[in-house]
């Protein structure tokens, strides 16, 4: 099969196009025949090397952690999914990826793609949308009513999160440059912050229940956000944590998005009812994977891009 690898860990000149194995999927395995994957701030990290005292991987690895695509055959022991079934999940950051033309998925990891959302852009969701719902809920325990701080909402996870949060009856203040504005505030964003103008942390519209940190911010930043967040209320940082307990009775969190098929499936059906929208900036074809990591290093990506395999 054609697969996008790296045999080494380095800049995005280490990613190749090449013939690789087609997996075989072994016992609790299903294999996925990729329609699309997607790109995440991750996969950089992942392939310059920076996490891999935390997260071996064995190289050659394919990278692309968000997997659309079709049931193309079943490991022992795995039941439930007929042959084409179309399925979305989001896989194990060590184990290979979906830049591929087939890939492995625990069995556990698959959701089924539901009639209303198109199988390209669900490869869009995965990640992203997994971490928004566990930083509000799972992390954040949001309640409808309570006021929510949203740094970094210009991006993928952050768009989802201002969705969500918007949903679920929360006040949301968003920060967001001029290029993202318009979207976030369609997103249902209440407030917007314009971060290039006036740093979030003298904005002034603090105490926040909750706030969700989403962007690689210094400790002492951290620590400056946690500070907006009101007395006995929670941050969730998805990037850096506080360099010190910000006290008074704050929860802080440092979290790590995992895969929840059930979670996943919620996501699903929000999208196919017209509740979540999956705001995909370009498709491009496999090939063109080391060039969206290059752009992605330079901080020129348009926004969340979704490789057609
Ligand atoms: N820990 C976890 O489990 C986990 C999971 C997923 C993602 N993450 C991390 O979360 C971060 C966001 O991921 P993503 O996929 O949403 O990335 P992304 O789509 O690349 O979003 C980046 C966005 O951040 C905004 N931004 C940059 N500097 C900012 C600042 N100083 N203040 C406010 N906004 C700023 C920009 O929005 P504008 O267009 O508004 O300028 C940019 O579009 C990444 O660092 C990623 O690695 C962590």
């Amino acid at each position: 099969m054609k697969a996008v690898r790296y045999h080494q860990y380095g800049s995005s000149d280490v990613l190749v196009c090449e013939d690789a194995p087609t997996p075989a999927p072994g016992p609790g395995q299903v294999l996925i025949k990729v329609a699309a994957t997607s790109f995440n701030p991750a996969d950089a990290l992942l392939r310059a090397g920076h996490l891999r005292q935390v997260l071996a991987l064995e190289l050659p690895h394919v990278p692309g952690v968000d997997v659309a695509g079709s049931v193309a055959g079943l490991g022992a022991g795995v039941t439930g999914w007929a042959q084409g079934a179309a399925v979305a999940a989001f896989l194990p950051l060590t184990g290979d990826g979906a830049a591929a033309q087939y890939v492995l998925a625990p069995a556990e990891a698959p959701d089924a793609v539901p009639d209303g959302v198109d199988l390209i852009d669900a490869a869009a969701l995965p990640g992203v949308g997994l971490t928004a719902w566990q930083a509000l809920f799972e992390h954040g325990g949001l309640q409808a009513g309570q006021r929510v701080l949203v740094n970094g909402a210009g991006g993928a996870v952050g768009g989802h999160t201002v969705q969500l949060a918007h949903r679920a009856g929360a006040t949301v203040t968003a920060t967001a440059g001029p290029r993202s504005a318009e979207r976030v505030r369609g997103h249902g964003a209440d407030r917007l912050i314009d971060y290039t103008r006036t740093p979030v942390t003298d904005a002034g519209h603090a105490p926040f229940d909750l706030v969700v940190n989403l962007v690689p911010t210094s400790p002492h930043d951290s620590d400056a956000l946690a500070a907006l967040t009101a007395d006995g209320g929670v941050f969730v940082t998805a990037t850096t944590p506080p360099s010190a307990d910000p006290g008074r009775g704050v929860r802080t969190v440092r979290m790590a998005v995992r895969s929840d098929a059930a979670q996943l499936s919620g996501l699903l059906t929000r999208v196919a009812a017209g509740q979540l929208r999956l705001d995909v900036a370009q498709r491009l074809p496999l090939p063109e994977l080391p060039a969206v990591h290059a752009q992605a290093d330079q901080g020129s990506l348009p926004g969340k891009t979704v490789i057609v395999v």
